[in-house]
């Protein structure tokens, strides 16, 4: 794969896709890491006199102008971030206004485009999109690892006419996880939560091969407790992975890798319902669910974590957004904070409500390796590698 570090583009007209599906709360934004993200790389092009337009997402407007998922408001943003006199906007990807954007533009300047779902060539991949958009362009530049799990025009399609390159956030991601996956530092730990096995069992039957240990929490911890044979109450459990839940720890058995469920747990009878129990996993209560794991199993995350080298982190193990159930998430964050800097423990993170109760713990500099992203992490996590990476590795233009 060629990327953006090995080579010094100069006065090109740069085609150059980015994440900027920022997380928004009453209008504003809430988190900055995918913008952030993209400072290295544009610095880098402005110093060389390029001319960049940015291609982006944001929501999913399913192929219709939807004002709601307009990205203009990202333009002062921009503005501010690149020190730019302005950043030129274009709500058409037709060829004739490209162009006028491209001779009106000086070298160093930027143009956002409107966003490319609004148009449905961006989703079906559409190859005549593609390429037609990069008609107007010397090069294309992919810093989205975030979104190149999606085969998608302005992932994949235009890699097909256009000497592509990786950006420098795009390089960072994929080396990261890379390390953690293939050349960890032993012993190593995953510590994986979130609600439903369903989404993470591929994750978990990659993991096995490659971790000492796999922690589980969250609520797909209760399908596995469950397949142990253990009451887990009105708990939300997926009963058509009970079977696959065991199969995994049999796998586990056989690769060596430990998986431990939570030992004890908090219950109440919803997420609302504050009178909370705390319990052995053993006596949980019919009438109740599980909403976090306990303080025991908490003591017994801490003591795997001093004990790793290294340690991967994917989602919350209680219901995090709901307080006093965040505790033990939050608790794991604090953990990490306390001990990685001083016993020189690697950690990565990834995925959006991990990143969550990280912020929400002030644990960011805890990490050596935060990823961007959500479902791309995941599947890059279950050992495939996303369609926007194959294309940039098999460009030859
Ligand atoms: C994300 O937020 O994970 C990426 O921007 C991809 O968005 P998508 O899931 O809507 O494709």
């Amino acid at each position: 794969m060629r990327s953006l570090d090995k080579i010094q583009l100069k006065h090109k007209k740069i085609i150059y896709r980015a994440d900027l599906n920022v997380p928004l709360f009453d209008g504003k934004i809430t988190d900055y890491s995918r913008i952030n993200s993209i400072i290295p790389s544009i610095k880098k092009l402005i110093n060389n006199s390029n001319k960049i337009f940015i291609l982006a997402h944001f929501g999913r407007p399913k192929g219709k102008v939807d004002k709601k998922y307009s990205l203009k408001f990202l333009c002062k943003e921009l503005k501010v971030l690149f020190n730019q006199e302005k950043i030129h906007f274009l709500d058409t990807f037709e060829n004739k206004q490209i162009n006028n954007k491209i001779k009106e533009m000086k070298e160093g300047e930027i143009c956002l485009f409107e966003n490319i779902r609004f148009n449905p060539g961006e989703e079906n991949n559409d190859l005549s999109f593609s390429k037609s958009l990069a008609s107007n362009f010397d090069i294309y530049i992919n810093d989205a690892f975030s979104a190149s799990h999606r085969n998608h025009s302005s992932i994949t399609g235009i890699t097909n006419y256009l000497p592509s390159y990786a950006g420098l956030c795009f390089k960072k991601e994929i080396d990261n996880l890379d390390k953690f996956l293939d050349n960890a530092s032993k012993p190593n730990v995953a510590i994986i939560g979130g609600s439903k096995v369903s989404t993470k069992i591929k994750v978990l039957e990659n993991l096995v091969e490659r971790f000492d240990s796999i922690i589980i929490g969250g609520a797909m911890a209760n399908t596995f407790l469950v397949s142990n044979g253990f009451n887990v109450g009105t708990s939300l459990v997926e009963n058509d992975y009970v079977d696959l839940s065991k199969k995994i720890q049999q796998k586990a058995k056989l690769k060596k890798c430990k998986i431990i469920l939570p030992i004890d747990v908090v219950c109440s009878t919803g997420l609302k319902d504050k009178n909370i129990r705390k319990c052995n996993i053993k006596e949980v209560f019919s009438d109740q669910m599980i909403l976090d794991i306990g303080e025991k199993s908490s003591k017994l995350i801490s003591e795997i974590i001093i004990k790793s080298r290294s340690v991967l982190w994917n989602g919350p193990l209680g219901a995090f957004e709901y307080s006093p159930f965040d505790k033990s998430t939050i608790e794991v964050a604090n953990q990490l904070k306390k001990y990685s800097n001083e016993l020189k423990i690697d950690t990565l993170a990834g995925g959006g409500d991990t990143l969550s109760a990280i912020n929400k713990a002030k644990a960011k500099d805890a990490f050596s390796y935060l990823s961007n992203a959500g479902g791309a992490f995941l599947e890059w996590l279950e050992g495939n590698q996303s369609p926007g990476f194959i294309a940039l590795k098999e460009n030859r233009l």
